[in-house]
């Protein structure tokens, strides 16, 4: 008898149907066949490889790239978020809490097996930080010290724990919201949202032409909220023309970028808007199929997404004769499996294929050569959101509502040193004050902004004197930096800047893919320079050092994650440099009341 219950086989062989090519289901039947067995082995990937037709090897070297198939294996794992945001509201007494009361260190299990303790990089909630996750249970945000230590009673214990945060996303007063229901609310069944006016917009684009639905979004100004920002409509019209291939539509809700939350709010709160968009969109650029990409630690957004798709094909909105249009239309959703990588869009390609998430060197760009080699479009899960609302209304009112050359809303996250972290619904072209001190309640009282980092831990940081400045993607170039996922990261003046650099630094390093030698060597050597100034063992040579590796790494490797590496680090040089030269001449670091990393 194998390791695998036929129950399980099942599942993955119903997972396997749903894709071209069987791979497809790879991350699924891992995810399924860990919980299963209680973790993956060379007989596990036996028992798996028949159905996949690859070979055992090829299969264990998929898997080890994926960070949740790599953890060690204990009955209760607790996965402790060490990023920023996390570090910035007492992520380091929760780790200390756990390293004291199981008595081991991060990245190994107790010798019986009931735990095992693990650092990892940002959950995508870090507006509840700090947040801590138990193998794939929904997260517990707000963490204190004091409940994480009532959960090492028992392994059952901290698998039954819960501990959920109030709704963290808002309409503020005097915004007309678009993209979240507004008073909390969660329109989750397709009787919800159309009673609220949902799967309207899709009728009248099924009415349109496809060129005509991407020239109606391109004028209304839509720009990818994925972090490029990126003209939506125009890069939609990249397709080729329609022939006898398959064409894709592949949706990005990886989200892993520290003081990146959004897309995990709209996928629990609104997820037939998604839903909604993902067909506007497949009919602008005559998509067969569509697939949405949800980060491995998502659980919960991803099964919320994944009823609202079983509800809409029993609807009759999706399936053969979609909304009886004569057409069929599917949308599936695939688990990813921790790797900030596979956010980066061919990085997602590779793993949606259930390969490595390693990017693909470009040209070509996935319009020609994208999911199986098939013509596909890549789109961020908010960004199709905005399109059912840029229909129904026209792009004039789109345009309207948000910035010159930045259309419509955004939600904005805020997280760190702030009164009211959360996600916020807001125009673009809003100043970054009024997100800060209006909107997330300011800092606590007697405190002051020492920096902001406007747009997830890529963008560059800013100086507190830099605030007054609109959140659009023209207007933060005037300070030097980018809107990227609009994910604003406050730290106060008690922050040590160095520290804060340190702890982007090793996000980096450890995600780098390590395809090219920039980037896999580069991120390494930032962290530890870094490091070694933070530990007052630094030199004044090493600033030098430091900003020659970020020049080597720009603009010179497959991706831009080095680029994001090497823009954080050289921001936090240029903006603070009195900081680094101040640790280096005391040979310590000078701020005792700093964040704990
Ligand atoms: C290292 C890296 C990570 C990324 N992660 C994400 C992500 O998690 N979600 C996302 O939508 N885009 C991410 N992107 C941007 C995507 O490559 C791509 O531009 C985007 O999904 C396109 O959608 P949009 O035009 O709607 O923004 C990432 C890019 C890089 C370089
Ligand atoms: S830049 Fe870094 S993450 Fe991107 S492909 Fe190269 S090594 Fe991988
Ligand atoms: S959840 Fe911890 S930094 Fe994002």
């Amino acid at each position: 008898m194998g390791l695998l219950a036929e129950t399980t086989l099942k599942k993955i062989r119903a997972e396997i149907a749903y894709y071209p090519h069987a791979r497809g289901a790879l991350l699924y039947a891992l995810h399924a066949a860990r919980e299963d067995a209680g973790g993956l082995s060379r007989e596990v990937y036996a028992e798996l490889a028949p159905l996949f037709g690859m070979p055992v090897r090829e299969m264990a070297e998929v898997a080890s790239f994926y960070s949740l198939f790599t953890q060690p294996r204990a009955r209760a794992v607790f996965q402790v978020c060490t990023n920023l945001s996390c570090c910035l509201r007492g992520a380091r007494d929760i780790v200390r809490t756990l390293e004291h009361r199981l008595g081991i260190k991060p990245g190994s299990a107790t010798p019986d097996g009931r735990f095992a303790l693990c650092e990892v990089e940002c959950l995508g909630s870090c507006s509840t930080a700090p947040v801590v996750q138990v193998n794939r249970n929904p997260y517990l945000e707000n963490v204190t010290p004091e409940f994480i230590a009532t959960l090492t009673e028992s392994p059952e214990r901290a698998l039954e724990a819960s501990r959920p945060a109030p709704v963290a996303s808002t309409i503020p007063d005097g915004v007309e919201g678009y993209l979240l229901p507004p008073n909390g609310q969660r329109w989750l069944t397709v009787e919800d949202y159309r009673r609220n006016g949902g799967y309207q917009a899709i009728l009248k684009a099924a009415t349109m032409a496809p060129k005509e639905i991407a020239d109606l979004v391109k004028t209304a100004g839509l720009r990818g909220r994925g972090g490029a920002g990126f003209v939506t409509g125009l890069k939609w019209t990249f397709m080729p023309p329609r022939d006898q291939r398959p064409r894709y539509l592949a949706v990005n809700g990886d989200e892993s970028e520290p003081g990146t939350f959004k897309d995990r709010e709209i996928m629990q709160r609104n997820p037939h808007l998604i839903l909604e968009g993902i067909m506007i969109a497949s009919l602008a650029i005559e998509a067969n199929a569509a697939f949405i990409y949800v980060r491995g630690e998502y659980v919960e957004p991803y099964r919320i997404v994944r009823r609202a798709i079983e509800e809409s094909y029993a609807a009759g909105i999706l399936g053969d004769n979609a909304l009886g249009f004569n057409r069929r239309f599917d949308i599936h959703i695939q688990p990813g499996a921790g790797a900030y990588i596979c956010g980066e869009e061919s990085g997602m390609l590779e793993s949606m294929e259930g390969k490595k998430g390693q990017p693909r060197k470009r040209p070509p760009f996935p319009a020609q050569f994208g999911l199986w080699g098939q013509p596909t479009t890549v789109d961020n899960i908010e960004t199709v959101s905005h399109v059912p609302a840029i229909i129904a209304r026209g792009a004039e009112w789109f345009q309207r509502g948000g910035a010159p050359n930045s259309g419509g809303h955004t939600l904005f996250g805020v997280s760190g040193h702030v009164k009211r972290p959360g996600v916020f619904e807001l125009p673009l072209g809003v100043n970054m004050r009024d997100v800060i001190y209006r909107y997330a309640g300011g800092l606590e009282d007697g405190r002051t902004i020492k920096a902001v980092i406007p747009g997830g831990v890529s963008m560059p940081v800013v100086r507190g004197d830099q605030i007054d400045v609109a959140m659009d993607h023209e207007s933060l170039k005037r300070v030097n930096t980018l809107l990227g996922t609009a994910g604003v990261i406050v730290l106060d003046d008690r922050s040590c800047m160095v520290r804060a650099a340190m702890v982007v630094a090793h996000f980096f390093k450890y995600e780098s893919c390590g395809q090219c030698t920039q980037c896999r060597e580069g991120t390494g050597w930032i962290y530890q320079m870094l490091a070694r100034i933070e530990g007052g063992k630094g030199h004044r040579e090493d600033l030098q050092a430091l900003a020659d590796c970020t020049r080597f790494m720009e603009a010179k490797c497959i991706c831009a994650l080095a680029d994001g590496a090497a823009w954080a680090a050289s921001a936090f040089l240029r903006q603070f440099r009195s900081e680094f030269e101040s640790h280096i001449d005391a040979g310590r670091c000078p701020f005792e009341e700093s964040f704990e990393a």
